[in-house]
C-alpha cells in the first residue's frame, strides 16, 4: 500500500513502530492508530500546532483527526496552553475539590439540559457510570443500544459496537470481543439505528425490564450517520412512556456538532431533553476528562448523595478541567461558523473529486461533523456503513497522506476539523483530493 517514496519519508516512524511493537501490543495504545485498516506505518507525531501535525521524520500533515475530536480549537492554542501551564505550576492533582471543576460543570450546565454533572477521566467511564446509575435508579437491568454505536469499551456495551452484527430484538446479541462474558451482553438489546419500528417492538416486548436506552446523539463511530428527523425525540418519548431512562451519548458530538452538541440541533429545537447525557473529547481540551450528567433527581442517586457508587482518583483533575474550561470558553459562535464553512468547502471538493473519478461515495454530516462514505448513500445504519469499499478508502487515505493530509486511518470515522483549519490548511486538502480520488478508483473493489 505504501510507495517507495513514502517508505523513505517514514524511516523514523518505522523504526519507532518496530520498537513499540516489542513493548506494546500492536505497537499502539488504542487499536485504530495501528493503520491495520489501511496498511502501512502509523506516523509518530513529534509536535502539533494549529491545524498541522509534524512527525518524527519532519513531515507536516494537515490534521483531519484532531485527536479523534477533542482539538476543536486546533493544537497548542496559546490561551489554552497558558491556562494549562498556570494550572500545572500550582500542582497537578490534589484529591480534594477545586475551583475549575465547579466552573467547568457550570459551563456544561449552561450549554446543555443537564442539571448536575459528575466528572470522569474517559468517555468509557462516563457511559459505564451512566448505565450503572440508570440501573440503580430504575431497579431494572436491560440496556438497549444500536448496532454501530460505540460507547467506549464498557463490557455491556461492546455488543455490535461498530463492527459486530446488527441483531434485532435478540437479548443474546453476544459480545463483539473475547473477554466480555456473555452474562454482560445478555442484558443488552441491540437494534438497528434509525429504526423506530425496531425500538417500538423491543419496548413492547421488554419495556418493563429496560433500565435505559443509550444512543450516540448522532452516530459518529460508523462514519457520521445523523439521526432521522424526530428519531431522538421518538427515543426520548418511548423511554418516558416505559419508565426507562434516555441516555444520550455526546462524547463525540458534544460541543462539536454545534455549540450545544447534537442536542442543540434537535432537542433544544424540539423541546425535549435526555434524562442522562455523557460528554468527553472537546470538554477535556486534549486532556483526559469526561463527564456524565442529567436530571437532578436521577443524579441525586449517585454516591455520596445517594447509594449508586461511582468514583475516580483523577476525576475532575484540575489541569484537565482547566484545559476543558478554557476550550469551552473559547468555543464561540464564530468557531462553529468557521467549522461549518471549512467543512462545506472540503465536503463539496471531496464529493466533486470522487464523482469525477467515478468512485461511489456519500458525504454525510450533522452540524459541523461530517464523514465521507465509500459507498452509495444515504447511509442510515450500520448495515449501510458496512457496505463500504475499504480497499478504495485505503488507497485514498495513503494518497492523501503522501500529499500531506492525515485522515483517520479507517473508513468508519468522521473527518475532524478545528478552528485553526485556515485557508492554507483547507487548500492543502483540496489540492490533494483529485489524485487521491483517482487512486481510490484504481484500487476500488479489490479485496
Ligand atoms: C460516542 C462515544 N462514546 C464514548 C466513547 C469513549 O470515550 P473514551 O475513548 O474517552 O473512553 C467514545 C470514544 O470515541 C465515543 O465516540
Amino acid at each position: 500500500m505504501t510507495s517507495a517514496a513514502s517508505t523513505a519519508r517514514t524511516a523514523r516512524s518505522s523504526e519507532l513502530f518496530a520498537r513499540a511493537r516489542t513493548v506494546t501490543p500492536g505497537g499502539v495504545n488504542s487499536p485504530v492508530r495501528a493503520f491495520d485498516a489501511v496498511g502501512g506505518t502509523p506516523r509518530f507525531i513529534r509536535s502539533a500546532r494549529g491545524a498541522w501535525l509534524t512527525d518524527v521524520d519532519g513531515n507536516d500533515y494537515v490534521d483531519l483527526i484532531c485527536s479523534w475530536g477533542p482539538m476543536l480549537l486546533g493544537h497548542a492554542h496559546p490561551e489554552v496552553q497558558r491556562a494549562v501551564t498556570e494550572a500545572v505550576s500550582r500542582g497537578t492533582s490534589y484529591g480534594t475539590p477545586t475551583v475549575p471543576e465547579v466552573e467547568l460543570a457550570s459551563e456544561i450546565v449552561a450549554r446543555t439540559p443537564v442539571e448536575r454533572v459528575r466528572f470522569t477521566s474517559s468517555g468509557t467511564e462516563a457511559t459505564m457510570s451512566a448505565i450503572r446509575l440508570a440501573r440503580g435508579f430504575t431497579g431494572r437491568d436491560v440496556v438497549v443500544k444500536f448496532a454501530g454505536c460505540y460507547h467506549g469499551h464498557v463490557d455491556s456495551l461492546l455488543a455490535a459496537a461498530g463492527s459486530g452484527l446488527a441483531t434485532f430484538g435478540n437479548p443474546n446479541a453476544g459480545p463483539s470481543t473475547p473477554g466480555v462474558p456473555s452474562s454482560s451482553t445478555d442484558l443488552t438489546l441491540v437494534l438497528p439505528y434509525n429504526d423506530t419500528a425496531a425500538v417500538a417492538a423491543a419496548f413492547a416486548e421488554h419495556g418493563d425490564r429496560i433500565a435505559c436506552l443509550v444512543t450516540e446523539a448522532a452516530a459518529g463511530n460508523m462514519g457520521v450517520v445523523p439521526p432521522d428527523p424526530g428519531f431522538n425525540r421518538f427515543l426520548a418519548e418511548t423511554c418516558a412512556r416505559h419508565g426507562a431512562l434516555f441516555v444520550s451519548d455526546e462524547v463525540m458530538t458534544g460541543f462539536r456538532a454545534s455549540r450545544q452538541g447534537q442536542w442543540g440541533l434537535d432537542g433544544a429545537v424540539e423541546g425535549w431533553a435526555p434524562d442522562l447525557m455523557t460528554f468527553g473529547k472537546v470538554m477535556g481540551g486534549g486532556f483526559p476528562a469526561a463527564a456524565f450528567g442529567g436530571r437532578a433527581d436521577v443524579m441525586a442517586h449517585l454516591s455520596p448523595e445517594g447509594s449508586v457508587y461511582q468514583a475516580g482518583t483523577l476525576s475532575g483533575n484540575p489541569v484537565a478541567t482547566t484545559a476543558g474550561l478554557a476550550t469551552l470558553r473559547l468555543a464561540t459562535d464564530e468557531v462553529y461558523a468557521h467549522l461549518t464553512a471549512a467543512g462545506e468547502t472540503i465536503k463539496e471538493a471531496a464529493a466533486d473529486a470522487l464523482t469525477a473519478a467515478g468512485v461511489p461515495h456519500a458525504v454525510q454530516s450533522t452540524g459541523t461533523m461530517f464523514s465521507v462514505f465509500f459507498t452509495e448513500g444515504p447511509v442510515r445504519d450500520f448495515a449501510g456503513a458496512s457496505g463500504q469499499d475499504v480497499a478504495a478508502y485505503a488507497a485514498f487515505f495513503h494518497a492523501m497522506l503522501d500529499a500531506g493530509v492525515h485522515l483517520p486511518p479507517s473508513a468508519y470515522e468522521g473527518w475532524f476539523l478545528s478552528a485553526a483549519h485556515d485557508d492554507r490548511a483547507v487548500q492543502t486538502v483540496l489540492d490533494a483530493l483529485p489524485a487521491a480520488a483517482r487512486a481510490a478508483a484504481s484500487q476500488g473493489g479489490r479485496p
